[in-house]
């Protein structure tokens, strides 16, 4: 298991261009599944999640060719409907490949995709909504195994606005009989991208980008190509590597819309942002870091997977802040590594009050999750002395070789190949 190790202090400026978006590309790849035929993902992220996903869909028999972003996808041979333990228990998006077999095959067999670091992340509204277009759904020795000889279309409301259920429930219905509506649909930007994969593929669905999905069934799909959108979340967190170091950042490849919730906290807590096409530029006008509170909600809201990095640049600010999750409220694995840091934070129920201190202090931390993980990353470049963060795996699932990017933004970051734990 690899760790980094970050000697602190330096200021980080200068340009990083944003790669594809993880969780988009995690639903473009198993809705390519829809389709018999070739399908080609631009910009594609080479991330850990994402070969993951490979794994996952070669194992049902696609082929592949991945190189410099462009991922090609050929599902003309299918062999397989079932989604083992082994693939699913390594990420949870792998339940996307329920929505797109059970449309095509009439049938799937996906492991239940359990708990995870934060707690439970339940798939009800998946399984609910597969029910209500006909699907027979049964839970057998951890597994979903679903049946349908043909979906039928449905009108499906969800009592909260899951990504997740709103992209299995949309793949599955472009191949249903008659019309289904997804009411209160998830509108984050990684869905409309789905639902524009599967719009050029053929399918019929009004209401992309609004809350009310609208989809009429289709007697078959065919192969396409698409540009998957820029990572909103790893542009937010280089954009925080600037600011928690008093750095001048510019992010390129992404435009205001996909982070505005962000970009605004950003300003409230002291810089200037400036735009300029597809470039956004991060420019201090201030020498201390204003405390500013955060709620996560859905887009447009601010986003639970910019939550922890928040967390450590709140930990410099010249007072007191909020940070609360209403989307994971347990989602605060980060918070005791990041006291390990000389971080004073508290956290009652699903808010951490961050009480700022006036430096961070160099230890060695662990990651326990994804964004967890960038966070210690943030505080280890802002703190002072050596920072050593442990199973940087974690980190790997959803950042294209970050330490490259911070390193020529001015970071002192090193990988250490199979260190310690
Ligand atoms: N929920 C239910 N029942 C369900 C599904 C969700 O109650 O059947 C609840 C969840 O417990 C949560 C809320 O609905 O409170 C939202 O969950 P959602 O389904 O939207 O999450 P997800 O689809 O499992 C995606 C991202 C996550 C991101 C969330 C929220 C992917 C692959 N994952 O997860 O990304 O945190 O949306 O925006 O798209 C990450 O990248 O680090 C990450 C965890």
């Amino acid at each position: 298991m690899d760790k980094f190790v970050i000697h602190g202090g330096n200021k980080l400026s200068g340009t990083v261009k944003i790669d594809g978006a993880k969780n988009a590309s995690l639903a473009l790849m198993p809705a390519s599944l829809l389709a018999a035929g070739k399908s080609i993902l631009y910009n594609t992220p080479e991330l850990n999640d994402v070969f993951t996903m490979l794994k996952l869909l070669n194992h049902l028999g696609v082929k592949y060719q991945f190189e410099n972003h462009k991922l090609e996808l050929d599902t003309i041979n299918i062999t397989s409907q079932d989604a083992p333990y082994e693939h699913v228990k390594k990420m949870r998006a792998s339940v996307y490949v329920l929505g797109p077999l059970l449309a095509r095959y009439g049938a799937a067999k996906v492991s239940l995709p359990g708990g995870c670091a934060w707690g439970p992340r339940p798939i009800n509204l998946h399984l609910e909504g597969l029910k209500k277009m006909g699907a027979e759904i049964d839970l057998v020795e951890g597994y979903i195994v679903a049946k349908a000889k043909k979906l039928k279309g449905a009108d499906i409301h969800f009592d909260v606005s899951s990504v997740g259920a709103t992209g299995n429930i949309l793949m599955a219905a472009t191949l249903a009989d008659g019309i289904t509506v997804i009411h209160n649909a998830a509108i984050e930007p990684e869905i409309t991208n789905l639902a524009n994969y599967l719009k050029k593929m053929g399918a019929k669905i009004e209401g992309i980008g609004t809350s009310v999905l609208r989809i009429q069934g289709s007697e078959q799909l065919s192969s396409t190509e698409i540009e998957t959108i820029p990572d909103r979340i790893e542009a937010g967190t280089l954009l925080i590597a600037g600011a928690i170091t008093g750095g001048n950042i510019k992010v390129y490849g992404i435009t205001r819309e996909y982070f505005n919730s962000l970009l605004i906290k950003l300003n409230d807590s002291g810089y200037n942002i400036l735009e300029n096409n597809d470039t956004i530029e991060l420019i201090t006008s201030n020498n201390f870091i204003i405390p500013t509170d955060v709620t996560t909600s859905v887009f447009p809201g601010y986003p639970t997977d910019m939550q922890a990095q928040w967390t450590a640049y709140m930990s410099l600010a010249n007072g007191v802040s909020t940070i609360t999750d209403n989307i994971y409220i347990d989602r605060f694995s980060h918070v005791p590594e990041l006291i390990r840091l000389g971080a004073n934070i508290t956290v009652k129920e699903n808010s951490a009050v961050v009480k700022g201190v006036r430096k961070l202090k160099g230890a060695k931390v662990m990651s326990t999750d994804l964004r967890a993980s960038a966070s210690l990353v943030l505080a280890g470049l802002a703190a002072e002395g050596t920072t050593e963060v442990l199973r940087v795996y974690h980190l790997d699932r959803g950042y294209q070789k970050i330490e490259e990017k911070l390193r020529a933004l001015g970071a002192d970051i090193e990988r250490v190949k199979g260190a310690e734990y």
